[in-house]
């Protein structure tokens, strides 16, 4: 069998997707492809689901802005991306589309590989720092490994309240603005940065100030173009360990590969080559 595999989003001639993929199709020793197919939002997404279905994948990614917008075209969706409400992996399978979610595990994942010592305490303090998509796959893969202490601070106070509905009745989250969460940063075990501020070409933004940050807490961020954000660099100047964004894409990748081939491929040693070619 010889895997036709894709990417759809929009703009995404830089992605990094296609190189993970071929190079776990090496490993696994599979055939196959993984191509770019991108759609410009000036086009009728309609009709390039068409032409999609009639190329006759057997799966594709789903990346910014079409991970809400494929799944009114999927055949079946998973539980979780139902709930997180986007989809970033498609599986293709006898004509069927079955839409799944592997940002949230891919973060978790990467997470426990770099920090085991976070899961031995579900009480750690954790504030997500964004109340958009990525933070809801984020908060939600943090509910399902029973983390009990999780806030959310964010610029609109209504979309981080959206997203704490996720927790229910077990919810212990508190929402605030995030000069609130600059000056309780200390009180943070794990401090998790999940919206695109700081991303090339505006290096130099950041989501809040990192002056009260206390040297034994965990700083990740989601955002790894580039790699070391200046979120990253200022954590780590403050003597933070650091959790890098590019280990989320990596995993989010392995479980997507997994979805379609059944085969799971080690990724550990791949951290290094993806930060050099992303540098
Ligand atoms: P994604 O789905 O990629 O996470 P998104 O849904 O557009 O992207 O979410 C973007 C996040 O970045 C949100 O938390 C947004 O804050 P609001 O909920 O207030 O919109 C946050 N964000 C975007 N631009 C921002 C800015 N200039 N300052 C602060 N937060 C910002």
């Amino acid at each position: 069998m010889k895997y036709k595999l894709g990417l759809i989003g929009y703009p995404i001639k830089q992605s990094m997707s296609p190189w993970i993929h071929k190079q776990f199709l090496k490993r696994a020793k599979l055939e196959g492809d993984y191509s770019i197919q991108e759609i410009n939002p000036d086009e009728s997404f309609a009709e390039e689901i068409v032409r999609l279905r009639n190329s006759r994948f057997d799966g594709f990614n789903v990346t910014v802005p079409y991970k809400k917008r494929i799944m009114q075209y999927l055949d079946q969706l998973d539980e979780d991306a139902q709930t997180i409400g986007a989809v970033n992996t498609v599986v293709c399978r006898n004509g069927k589309w079955m839409g799944y979610n592997t940002d949230w595990i891919g973060f978790i994942t990467s997470l426990k590989h770099h920090y085991p010592s976070i899961f031995q305490n579900r009480r750690s303090k954790i504030l997500l720092i964004g109340a958009g998509g990525a933070a809801r796959g984020i908060y939600y893969g943090l509910l399902k490994e029973k983390f009990t202490r999780i806030d959310i601070a964010n610029r609109t106070h209504s979309n981080a309240e959206a997203i704490a509905e996720l927790a229910g009745a077990n919810g212990r989250t508190s929402i605030m603005t995030l000069k609130d969460a600059e000056n309780n940063l200390e009180s943070y075990d794990l401090i998790i940065q999940t919206t695109n501020i700081g991303m090339k070409p505006n290096v130099y933004d950041m989501t809040i100030s990192l002056s009260q940050l206390h040297g034994s807490s965990i700083v990740s961020d989601i955002v790894y173009q580039p790699i070391n954000t200046e979120f990253l660099y200022q954590a780590s100047q403050k003597g933070a360990s650091i959790h890098y964004g590019h280990t989320m894409l990596l995993y989010q990748a392995q479980y997507a590969f997994e979805l379609w081939t059944s085969k799971k491929v080690p990724v550990d040693d791949m951290e290094e080559q993806l930060r050099h070619k992303l540098e």
